[in-house]
């Protein structure tokens, strides 16, 4: 796809669909308005004869418009003005991806992002008209051998905006893009099977974006070398497995070599049966995505590659399976972690928290400003916040309080939940320094709790992704989710530096 900017009156542009707001009911935008002139009438005709009344979704195709040089105009549905904002715009934006896309215009201007959105600029309407028409034409089908192609895809999109902005714009298209490829490199490797992304396949992933970039270093530990700095508490995970774990690290150098990087610690169980503590049979194909944290520490460190950021970020991965073999941790089982804190596994299934410690020890090494920790960690943040938001704990309020508006920003929106000291004592062990689970009561905090434990050397903040990272259902899939927020996130810092 081929993003780019115009500034041009709807009805003299020459091409093969033009994209037009319509507001409830029957209201046309700014831009359909004047289209509807030049047309004699032609798409207040149309709404009259009630073929659409401009509620948030609708589509209406019109082929060879009269008095217009496009081949098709396309009636987009925006809901009332008045409630018009970022969800709405971003609906209609996607809408009309899909529906483009299908129509057999290979090239297209849309003139949605000359719509008012409330607070948002013309930077932010482009980049995410860019990431959104992206996330619109990707398809799940890496693994089929036929794939279902689109005849006569979308190939050229042009964004109608004010001249006085085409520089902004022009920027906003390259962020835009940049943030959409680290998007699907997250979803194309959260929807792979986990026979396929195994550890190793991610080790992999990781060494080819460090053989595409300049600024990227990429290293992997094998287990041997996790065993001699005592990475217990992650080894004990992938005891059960024939697949080895492997600790990741890219270290992205944008910034002065002295700068202190952001590290982001990602989640990469690539099958979590639940190990001994064995998950029930229905769904848990679903755990195929229990990487999804790392997939989009990756896609976020490409993102930051494509805009070439200036500062340091590190991502870390640690990478395994949790399976139930013969080898495998059990329940009562008492590891050392790499911070010498000995846990007491009494559920094998809260195996998340425990490759994580080790690897949120570990960082350590790189003297980070600030640590993120990015994982699909409990069930309990599904029932708490749904599929809309990420579940956000931190030790730094500061730190919860910028990624929460950048994730409102990014429209990759988190919660914060408390991290009070009052829900520590639900991890108390009999045995062991502490239990690697908190019982029924506020899973998600418990969770947090336990890893605070081993964050408490830096400024730190947890995203469960546990609701967000995939999709359920018919369109059952990763979604990239956080690797908007996380991007945005990157950037305010880089903006807030100068
Ligand atoms: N990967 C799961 C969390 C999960 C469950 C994500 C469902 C998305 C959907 C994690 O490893 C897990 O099994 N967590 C347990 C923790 C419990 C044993 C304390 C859970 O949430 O049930
Ligand atoms: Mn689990
Ligand atoms: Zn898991």
């Amino acid at each position: 796809m081929k993003f780019t900017v115009k500034s041009e009156k709807p009805a003299t542009v020459k091409t093969g669909c033009i994209v037009l707001g319509v507001f409830e009911r029957r209201r046309l935008s700014e831009a359909a308005q004047r289209f509807d002139k030049t047309s004699r009438g032609l798409l207040t005709g149309l709404l009259k004869e009630g073929e659409m009344d401009g509620k948030c979704g609708q589509t209406l195709l019109v082929h060879h418009p009269r008095g217009a040089r496009c081949e098709r105009v396309l009636l987009v549905g925006c809901g009332k003005q008045r409630e018009f904002s970022d969800s709405q715009y971003r609906q209609a934006v996607a809408t009309a991806a899909k529906a483009v896309n299908a129509s057999g215009a290979t090239d297209a201007v849309s003139y949605l992002a000359d719509l008012e959105v409330p607070e948002r600029d013309t930077y932010w309407k482009a980049c995410s008209m860019v990431e959104i028409t992206m996330a619109q034409l990707y398809k799940p089908d890496a693994m089929k051998s036929r794939k279902d192609k689109t005849s006569r895809p979308l190939r050229r999109l042009a964004i109608n905006v004010d001249s006085s902005t085409t520089a902004t714009v022009t920027r906003a298209l390259a962020d835009g893009q940049a943030i959409a490829a680290g998007v699907e490199l997250a979803r194309v490797l959260g929807d792979l099977p986990g026979n396929v992304c195994t550890p190793a396949y991610l080790a992999s992933q990781a060494r080819d974006l460090g053989k595409q970039y300049k600024k990227l270093r990429v290293s992997v530990m094998e287990e041997a070398a996790m065993k001699k700095l005592g990475m217990g508490a992650l080894l004990s995970v992938s005891r059960g497995s024939e697949e080895p774990a492997k600790l990741i690290s890219l270290e992205y150098s944008g910034g002065d070599a002295g700068d202190r990087p952001v590290v982001l610690v990602g989640k990469g169980v690539t099958f979590d049966s639940g190990g001994i503590s064995i998950k029930p049979a229905s769904a848990m194909d679903e755990m195929k995505f229990d990487m999804c944290g790392a997939a989009s520490v990756l896609g976020t460190l490409k993102a930051c590659n494509e805009m070439e950021l200036p500062i340091n970020v590190v991502g870390v991965i640690p990478a395994t399976e949790n399976l139930p073999g013969g080898t495998a941790s059990k329940p009562g089982d008492i590891v050392t972690s790499l911070s010498g804190q000995t846990i007491e596994i009494l559920n094998t299934d809260a195996e998340g928290r425990l490759i994580l410690c080790d690897a949120l020890s570990y960082c350590e090494k790189y003297n980070p400003d600030v640590v993120i920790d990015i994982a699909t960690l409990t069930g309990a943040c599904v029932i708490a916040l749904g599929s809309h938001a990420a579940g956000l704990l931190s030790n730094d309020d500061e730190l919860a309080k910028d990624l929460l508006a950048a994730g409102m920003t990014a429209g990759d929106r988190a919660w914060q939940l408390p991290l009070w000291s009052e829900y520590q004592k639900q991890l108390d062990s009999n045995f062991a320094d502490f239990a690697n689970i908190g019982g029924r009561e506020a899973g998600t905090i418990t969770a947090a709790c336990f890893l605070s434990r081993f964050t408490e050397d830096y400024r730190w903040a947890h995203i469960d992704i546990a609701g967000v990272a995939w999709k359920q259902g018919k369109e059952k899939g990763a979604t990239g989710r956080p690797v908007p927020l996380l991007t945005r996130f990157l950037q305010d810092r880089c903006a807030a530096i100068g």
